[in-house]
């Protein structure tokens, strides 16, 4: 239910009609944005407030948006794993010129001469403070945030992986396109010692295991759910809970896979990659979502001056680069 406190500011008609506008957009946006099933969030009060602005003196008003949520870190994108030199909580300006710039198109410069948005956001009682989250195949089915006809859906059977990785808008891991990958590679190379970087699930180092592997090292910040859904093959493999940019091998691997967030892709080119030269001969790497043309140009740049580039596949939705030091 939301609470009009000021409707004198700027016209009831136009304001009114403003705030409508936001509670749709808003709602759609927010829930695009986010998939967990646990996240909630209400609009609890939209006010319009004057502000001042000490570069220029003039005072301006601004609807402020009033949210309440079970997870603000989530809402704000403030514990998402970014390289060193990103902005953390940046929804929350993605949000305010999401809604201004659809208001300022439908409304013209009446509206943008008298407002401007803010958003403030406030947590409920029953919090929980994950971003990145790990869901039961079971209960991501149950939700529709996957479907059995999906090609996730199969390759999951296939290999018996039980967990899924989703935060924001999008499912993590495990990754059809590199398991795709890996089952390519098999075929051609015997990779029996593989180090997991960024292994989320664990799902990449069940599939090495299955396709030949004796040993797996799966490296991730979060490590929770690796050993279950490892299963059986949980004996194969060594699960570490460590900052992958700071670990360091302490045995020889044929092969490293890399997976991190698409935004770290550059930072993992520049700094993780040149750190294996010597030590490990091959390289997966997912590098980002191939639609990201630009951005993936950049980092295969970066890697070629440091490694040599097989082979680059494009898969359904990723961009994935086979390679070596040598
Ligand atoms: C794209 S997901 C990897 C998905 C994984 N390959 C799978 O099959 O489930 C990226 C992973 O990187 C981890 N991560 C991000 N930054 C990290 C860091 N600095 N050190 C260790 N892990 C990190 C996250 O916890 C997340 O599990």
């Amino acid at each position: 239910m939301i609470h009009l406190v000021d409707t004198k500011n700027g016209g009831t008609d136009l304001l009114n009609s403003i705030i409508s506008d936001i509670c749709v957009l808003l709602n759609d946006l927010i829930f695009s944005m986010i998939i967990n099933p646990r996240f909630k969030f209400n609009i609890r009060k939209i006010d319009v407030i004057d502000h001042f602005s000490v570069y220029s003196n003039t005072s301006k008003k601004a609807i402020r948006i009033t949210i309440e949520t079970n997870n603000r870190p989530l809402l704000l994108g403030q514990l998402l794993y970014l390289p060193h030199n990103s902005l953390h909580g940046f929804y929350n300006f993605y949000y305010c010129g999401y809604l201004e710039g659809y208001l300022r198109h439908k409304y013209g410069s009446s509206y943008s001469k008298k407002f401007f948005i803010v958003i403030d956001v406030c947590e409920t009682k029953n919090c929980f403070n994950e971003t990145w989250e790990y869901l039961l195949l079971d209960e991501a089915l149950d939700k529709g945030i996957i479907s059995k006809t999906s090609d996730l859906y199969a390759v999951m059977r296939k290999y018996e992986l039980n967990y899924i990785l989703i935060g924001g808008s999008s499912i993590s891991g495990p990754s059809v396109d590199m398991i795709d990958c890996l089952e390519k590679l098999y075929g051609n190379y015997s990779f029996k010692k593989v180090l997991d970087l960024f292994s989320g699930t664990g799902s990449l180092s069940k599939v090495c295991i299955v396709l030949g592997a004796e040993y797996a090292e799966c490296v991730d910040a979060n490590t929770s759910v690796i050993s279950n859904n490892l299963g059986d093959k949980a004996k194969y493999c060594r699960i570490l809970c460590e900052n992958a940019f700071s670990y360091e091998p302490k045995k020889r691997f044929d092969l490293v896979i890399l997976e991190p967030f698409y935004d770290q892709s550059l930072e993992v080119a520049e700094r993780l990659l040149p750190k294996f030269a010597g030590r490990i001969k091959w390289f997966l790497f997912n590098i980002s979502g191939k639609r990201y043309q630009c951005w993936c140009s950049l980092v295969c740049e970066t890697i070629k001056r440091k490694a040599n580039i097989i082979k680059i596949f494009e898969g359904k939705t990723s961009m994935i680069v086979f390679g070596n030091y040598e």
